[in-house]
Order: structure tokens, then sequence, then C-alpha cells
């Protein structure tokens, strides 16, 4: 007997309601509300039938605990994002935009990994496509299978037929599980699939990573109500105008959270970006007013970067204020800091800030660069670019202490800059060695007058 429901879910954050309303009271978003029909079936053949009965209650110090085995591919950026490798029975979801390459990333690993059986499963092309892409890559691999259905109860089963060490799956909104009759790529199907995904890993320890989509706007249902029942969530993104793309870790339950891969998309697929800092900071022939560059830390990584900032005179009463990779609020907050604490008239001067590489940090210790690099311009008064710059700046125009600062200045010295400034509070950088000259602040006013 099959059961008929309408239920009401919200496609920006997954809330079901029972009857249709205008306004979602869960994420507080107007005209998201869409009707789905669901019709449930009684499920015969699904993974739990085989694994019921398995869970009993046990006591925390009865459990036995190894280190999870991982399974390390080939490629260093990807290990780093998931916290050292790939954990047996996870469930990874990977969102981005559509065209930033994100089947691309997941063949190519798969490829790469010659010694490891991987499934690579497409809803979204045919294996000729896939083919082409495979031979654009240029990797021969003899342990890498290929299937292309929507179906999950037809993908479970070919996967019991294949037996992989790793699962792709691209992408959960084209899945589509013969238990609920509602389209793909609708809140119900891709919370049926994915749960039932999940199960799957579970039960046979082999780890999934889930391909979704995302748009700008957030629009199509999917990733989103997915991020809580998943092990790891990764956002590959980039600017469409730069070949740079960066894989961050939002959510690990496996390792830290906040990690970043590099890559750079060229005509063989996607290459391994392993010393950043490099490729942050343009090469220029002569010091240029307006570019300072920071020091900072994503995950366990530290970057040089590069930060641009442009001060001209406003021509309209209002002055513009315009960032790229840099927050808004934040850099009207420095603004008014020197405004306030050092006397510097930007309330009249439009600004303009950027930082190199299409590349977005959030990392405060960002905000002394951004202000060296606006006084920079301010005075038009060019910075050595063998000088960087770390630390946070308070609303008194104090520099604030940073964390893990010996990395930063570690890095610095490494790529062979000559100064670093940094907060007069860090003390425990005092002991470093390192021929680097450490330069240590307390405000804004001693920043203008050592630079200029
Ligand atoms: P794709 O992996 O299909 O993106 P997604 O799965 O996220 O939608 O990548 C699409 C883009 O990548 C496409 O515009 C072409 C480009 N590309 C390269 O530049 N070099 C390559 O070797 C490959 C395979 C793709
Ligand atoms: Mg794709």
């Amino acid at each position: 007997m099959s059961k008929q429901k309408t239920i009401y879910y919200c496609q920006e954050c997954g809330a079901e309601y029972a009857k249709w309303q205008g306004k979602c009271t869960s994420c507080n978003q107007w005209n998201k509300i869409i009707e789905e029909l669901v019709i449930k079936e009684k499920k015969k053949d699904t993974w739990e039938n085989h694994t019921q009965n398995s869970q009993k209650t046990i006591k925390v110090s009865d459990v036995s605990f190894q280190d999870t085995p991982r399974i390390v591919t080939r490629d260093e950026e990807l290990n780093r994002v998931l916290g050292g490798g790939i954990v047996s029975g996870s469930v990874v979801l990977v969102a981005g935009e559509p065209g930033i390459g994100k089947s691309t990333l997941f063949l190519q690993a798969c490829l790469e990994m010659t010694d490891v059986k991987c499934m690579y499963i497409s809803g979204e092309e045919s294996l000729q496509q896939i083919k082409i892409r495979a031979d654009r890559i240029g990797i021969q691999n003899e342990n890498c299978y290929l299937l292309t259905s929507t179906d999950t109860q037809v993908i479970f089963n070919e996967i019991k037929k294949v037996n992989p060490e790793i699962i792709i799956i691209d992408s959960i909104q084209t899945l589509e599980s013969p238990f609920i009759e509602s389209t793909p790529g609708s809140v119900s199907q891709v919370r049926e699939c994915a749960a039932e995904i999940i199960r799957f890993a579970k039960a046979t320890h082999t780890p999934v990573f889930i391909i979704g989509h995302i748009t700008k706007d957030g629009s199509i249902a999917g990733p989103k109500v997915l991020e809580h029942i998943v092990d790891t969530v990764l956002h590959f993104e980039g600017d469409r105008h730069y070949s740079y793309r960066i894989l961050r870790t939002t959510k690990n339950r496996f390792g830290n959270s906040n990690e970043l891969g590099i890559y750079e998309m060229n005509e063989k697929g996607l290459r391994k970006i392993t010393n950043p800092s490099e490729i942050l900071i343009t090469q220029k022939e002569d010091d240029l007013s307006g570019i300072a560059i920071a020091s900072t830390i994503e995950g366990a990584r530290p970057l040089l970067i590069e930060t641009q900032a442009l001060v001209s005179q406003a021509v309209y009463g209002t002055p513009q204020r315009t960032v790229s990779g840099f927050d808004l609020r934040r850099l009207q907050l420095l603004l008014a800091v020197l405004e306030k604490r050092g006397g510097f008239h930007f309330g009249v001067k439009d600004v303009f800030i950027n930082i190199a590489g299409g590349i977005r940090v959030e990392d405060p210790a960002l905000d002394l660069a951004i202000i060296a690099s606006l006084l920079s311009s301010y005075e038009d008064n060019p910075i050595s670019q063998k000088y960087c710059f770390v630390g946070e700046v308070g609303l008194s125009g104090e520099i604030r202490a940073v964390n893990r600062l010996e990395q930063r200045i570690l890095e610095a010295d490494k790529l062979g800059f000559e100064k670093i400034f940094i907060s007069k509070f860090n003390h425990k950088a005092i002991g470093l060695k390192a021929n680097i000259e450490m330069i240590s602040l307390s405000k804004i006013e001693e920043l203008y007058q050592i630079l200029f």
C-alpha cells in the first residue's frame, strides 16, 4: 500500500510545513516554500534491511577505538582539507557553483589513485563525455569504474557488484529514489537519496563523496539541507575571471574545519598549488603605492597575500567604498579608526580594496596590511615589497595580538621578506630564531611614522 502525502518545504533551509505560507518561519526567507507530493512505499530491498538489529547500547568505556584508517589520495590538497585523507565510511558533501570544476576535481582524484578501486557515478553526463574529460586529464587507470545512472537502487546494485573502495556521486540533484514520488532535485528527493547514501556508507564503511550544485543565491534546493547530516562539507569556489580554485572545508567531523586547498584550472585539469604564497604575490619591477603584503593563516597553512588599496578624491557627494575579497563593513570600521585616531581624512575619498588572486580570507590579522595599503595609497608613497604585516586593529587604533604568530613569521622569513610588522602584545614570538627583522607596534600612528 502506498500512502500519498503533500508536504510544503522551504527550498532555502529544508523546513517542513503542513500548509503553505509566504514566509519560512525557520530561516525568515520569503517565497521559498513549495509544495511537494510524497508517496511513501514500504521499503523492501534497501540497505537497512540487511543491517537491522546490529545496534545495541553499550558503555562509552567499552567502545574499542583504533585510530580511524584513512585512504590517502595522491592529491595533497584534498588530503589536507579532509584532515589527512579519506576516512572509511565518511560521507563528504562537495558544494559549488555549476562549471567551477567539481566533476573535474573528483574524476582527476579517482584517476590519480591507481591502487584504489574508485567508482565514479554520474547522473549528469554520458560515458563519452566523461571519457573525453578523462582523456583531457590524461591519466591511465585500470581501477577507475564509471556508471551513468540516476536511480539509487540501480546504483546500489551496481555498487554491490563492483565493490569499490571509494564512491563519487555526481550530483545529488540528479538522483532519484524509487521510494518517493517527487522530481529529482526537489528537497524531499535530495534528502531521501542522501539518507540512503549515508545509510549505505555507514553499513559498508565505504567513503562516499556527494557532489551538489549551488547557485550564488542558493536558490537550488540541496546542499544547504544536507549540511548537517553529512560528516564533512567542502566548498569548491573561485572567481570566474581567475583560474584559481579554492577547496574549503566548512565542516569536518574528522579534522580541522577551516582548511584550504588551492588549485589552478588549466587545459589538462586541475593543478595543485603547493606553494600558494608565490602565486598570490604578484611580481613587480618597481614599488607601487597602495600595496602591502599580509601574512595570514587559513587552517593549518600560512599564506602570504597581497592587499591593494586605491584612495582617490571623491567626485560625488557620498564617497564610494568598494571591496573585492574583503569585508566591506570591516573596511568601513578601519577607515573610521584611521579618521578618528590617525586624523586622516578618508571621509572625502573614494576607497577601493582588492585582495590579489581573487582569493577570500577571513583572518583578522589582515587588518594591519589593509591599513598599510590604505596609508600608502593615501600618501602615494610605496611600501617596500620586502615588508610584510600581521595584526588585528582594534577600535581605539591599537594593534592587537594574533594567533600562531610564529608560523606566520617563519613563512615570511622563508620567502625572503626583510621586515615584519607585528603587535607589541605578541610576546611569544620574541625568542624566535629568524633572519627577518621584527618590528613591534602598539598603535597605528607608529606604523605611519615608521613607514612614511
Ligand atoms: P566541470 O568539472 O564540468 O564543472 P562542474 O562539475 O563543477 O560543473 O568543469 C567545467 C569547466 O572546467 C569547463 O568550463 C571547462 C573547464 N576545464 C578546463 O579548463 N580544463 C580541463 O582540463 C577540464 C576537464 C575542464
Ligand atoms: Mg559536473
